[in-house]
């Protein structure tokens, strides 16, 4: 099922001054690639570990307008173990396309032999995770720890760009902190040992989530690389902030991870934008009800009611906080242990409405918060 713009009454004239501007570029640019791999748009979805699984990816799919979604990180090591766990984060089906994989790890013949196995399986691109500031991730020189060893980073990549022949690429950050911003020099030197593109989150290691994302940083990364794409990443809620990181950084693309929680039809509404200078309003109530239930019903295809059920309350919260469902509305939810249990939820979910706004008009945009607290105890 789609939800065309068209059912969307509300068209918006997006409030940023070079609104016109950055699209006039965009058009003229060509059309997204990852080597010889096209993209349907230059709107990507960032991968968020909880939350990219398969049954998110197919709604946002079904709205329309992404160009690319990217697994959930993905132990190397768990992956060619066999681990239930790393498997289950790779579930895809035939409407998941094109998929990245996102893969970590310290060790280069680990990584290697995780790319050549995802493209064995079909999978048509894949992604090093360079970007994880996690603790857990980093004390095993993994993730943003590989910022901190240029030399043997840019070998570990060469490694695994020669051995497949699908495109490589590689998520980072600005650098491991404000003294160590070696990004562009990272896309420099993949670019030159064959990776397909960059994403870069605009923040360093030691910022964790905290401050705003540094777009003249990401810029930097823009200039500093020939022909691979640049795709620029953080903080982007609205098509406004989406215009604001193209005008300011110079990306051809951007990639949103929380700005689709909140709001699954932000891809469409960029490329509606793209095309015809205005967007449609996101869903209302009904129409992310309608897609709550449609989430857990694959989620429960997959996993089965009793594990889906809890799983799906993570997922959840985002739906109900965003459709301004009542605390003890949501908190009822949270405790439902069937079906059953939630359907009558719903119900009366719907017929209490919203705290704010309409059951069928315009929703106020919720912000989703970032981890807190110091990097090192996340
Ligand atoms: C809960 C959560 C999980 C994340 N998981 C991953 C991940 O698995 N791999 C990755 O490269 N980045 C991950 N990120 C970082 C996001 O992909 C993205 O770079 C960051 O959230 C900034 O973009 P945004 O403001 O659009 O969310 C995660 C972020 C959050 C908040």
């Amino acid at each position: 099922m789609s939800t065309p713009s068209a059912v969307l009454a509300l068209r918006h004239v997006p409030e940023h001054p070079a609104s016109d501007a950055v699209r006039s570029r965009l058009r003229r640019l060509p059309p997204l690639r990852y080597g010889g791999l096209p993209l349907a748009s230059r709107y990507l979805l960032s991968p968020l570990a909880g939350y990219t699984n398969l049954a998110f990816r197919r709604i946002v799919r079904e709205i329309g307008g992404v160009g690319l979604c990217t697994t959930d990180l993905v132990n190397a090591r768990g992956l060619l173990a066999g681990s239930r766990r790393s498997l289950q984060l790779i579930e895809t089906c035939p409407d998941d396309h094109p998929l990245a994989v996102q893969i970590f790890g310290n060790d280069a013949a680990a990584l290697r032999d995780a790319a050549q196995f995802l493209e064995a399986r079909g999978i048509p691109t894949v992604d090093i995770n360079m970007g994880c500031p996690v603790e857990r991730i980093t004390k095993n020189g993994a993730g943003s720890r590989m910022m901190c060893s240029p030399a043997e980073t840019v070998r570990l990549v060469q490694t695994v760009v020669e051995a497949v022949r699908i495109p490589v690429t590689v998520k980072m950050r600005l650098g491991w902190d404000e003294r160590q911003i070696t990004a562009p020099r990272f896309a420099r030197e993949f670019e030159q040992v064959g990776v397909a593109a960059v994403a870069i989150h605009g923040r360093t290691r030691a910022q964790g989530f905290k401050g705003t994302v540094d777009r003249r940083g990401i810029r930097r990364v823009v200039e500093a690389v020939q022909r691979i794409p640049v795709i620029a990443n953080g903080d982007i809620r609205t098509v406004e902030d989406a215009i604001a990181m193209f005008h300011e950084t110079g990306a051809p693309a951007v990639s949103i991870g929380r700005g689709a929680l909140a709001n699954p039809w932000i891809f469409s509404q960029l490329c509606e934008w793209e095309r015809t200078g205005r967007y449609s309003a996101a869903g209302n109530f009904m129409q992310r009800l309608e897609l709550l239930k449609r989430q857990l019903h694959y989620l429960v295809e997959r996993r089965g009611e009793r594990v889906a059920v809890i799983d799906f309350r993570k997922m959840a919260h985002w739906y109900l906080k965003s459709m301004r469902v009542r605390a003890w509305l949501r908190n009822r939810f949270q405790q439902a242990q069937s079906l059953g249990e939630i359907d009558s939820v719903l119900r009366e979910i719907v017929r209490e409405g919203p705290v704010r706004g309409s059951r069928t008009g315009p929703l106020p945009q919720i912000r989703i918060p970032v981890p807190s607290g110091p990097v090192e105890r996340w």
